[in-house]
């Protein structure tokens, strides 16, 4: 695996055109977006494209999105754009609002996973929007973790799960948003959301005025393919506290077991000063515990860790986003109000 780094992101030209090389001979090339490192391939190169899945361990029915870096190069994998679809687009690309469009015909089926539909965003990360350029065509880049594992916010995640397995590594430091896009399909009545992002419910209703509804197995209403299988999980099982539940987590530290917990300062502060423990900032404010949640997963695996307690947050706004991650990452859910 080739290296390329430049941790504050400010890589050479030749580095770009290096990796956008290998991308251009069919190499598979990991690199950091907004949200989440990606493991890249060009969009018409099918051998390229079953390396991905092959390093990753996905299953083939799980469909890769698309990035582009300009708006010309959306006819190229999608098509029939709707009015509201567009407006989307105006308000939030570059930026991290995966679309579930209508695919072009000639697009493989091996992105799209047999699927009619293919989900496209445009990233605003500088590192990935130069180096589609370069390579003059999409690419499409699923989260560079092994299936199952947290998404990797630092280059350093990406090289613990595929080092072996892929071409070259582009390290531009930590992702600022920390979690995967808002993944959403666009009906003529509604929005659905199939994977919420820090492109929020209110701020998908506001751009269109259309009713946004998150998708649950329950109304019929599928969620994005991959939300099915086990995810953001590390080695460690997590038991999700909801509400005001300080007591329960204090019972619930077993000085015997390697015992982590995750939650706001505040909460922190009142567990005992011998248990490792990651904050999630402020009461409030979801943002840290966006950027910083698969990161602290992480970690505690590399500590050795064998359960962590977590904090919920309120599941508003981006908090939607982190509790919908702790909730398929949880082996408990203490407190759950009926
Ligand atoms: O932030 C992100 O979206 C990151 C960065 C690298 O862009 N990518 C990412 O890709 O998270 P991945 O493959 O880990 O997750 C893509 C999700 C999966 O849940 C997949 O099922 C869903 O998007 N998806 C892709 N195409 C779809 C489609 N046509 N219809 C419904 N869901 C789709
Ligand atoms: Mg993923």
């Amino acid at each position: 695996m080739r290296v390329f780094s430049a941790p504050q992101g400010n890589f050479s030209d030749n580095d770009i055109a290096a990796a956008a090389d290998i991308l251009k001979a069919g190499g598979v090339v990991a690199f950091p977006t907004e949200t989440v490192y990606g493991l890249g391939a060009r969009y018409d190169c099918e051998t390229a494209i079953k390396k991905i899945f092959a390093a990753k361990g996905r299953p083939a029915d799980n469909p890769l999105i698309v990035h582009i870096a300009h708006p010309e190069e959306l006819a190229m994998v999608a098509q029939s754009i709707s009015p509201q679809e567009e407006k989307l687009m105006l308000y939030f690309w570059p930026g991290p609002l995966t679309l579930v469009l209508t695919k072009n015909p000639a697009l493989s089926g091996l992105v799209t996973a047999g699927l009619s539909t293919v989900g496209v965003r445009m990233p605003s990360h500088p590192v990935a929007l130069r180096l589609i350029t370069a390579v003059g065509v999409p690419i499409v880049a699923p989260s560079a973790n092994l299936s199952g594992r947290p998404s990797p916010t630092a280059a350093r995640h990406v090289a613990e799960d595929l080092a072996g397995s892929i071409d070259a590594l582009c390290d531009g430091g930590e992702t600022t948003v920390g979690l995967e896009s808002t993944v959403a399909r666009v009906y003529f009545d509604r929005i659905v959301v199939l994977r919420p992002g820090s492109v929020t419910r209110a701020m998908l209703q506001e751009a269109t005025q259309l009713p946004v509804v998150l998708a649950t197995h329950a109304d019929g209403v599928p969620e994005a393919p991959g939300m099915k299988y086990v995810h953001y999980a590390p080695r460690a099982e997590i038991f999700l506290y909801l509400g005001d539940q300080i007591s329960a987590m204090t019972a619930a530290l077993d000085n015997e077991a390697k015992v982590a917990v995750i939650a706001h300062s505040d909460t922190l502060e009142l567990l005992p000063s011998t248990v490792r423990k990651f904050t999630l900032g402020a009461r409030g404010c979801a943002d840290l515990a966006a950027r910083k949640l698969y990161a602290y997963l992480r970690e505690a695996d590399g500590m050795g860790i064998e359960r962590i307690l977590v904090e919920g947050i309120v599941p508003e706004g981006l908090g939607e986003a982190v509790m919908n991650r702790l909730r398929k990452a949880a082996s408990r859910v203490i407190g759950e109000q009926k």
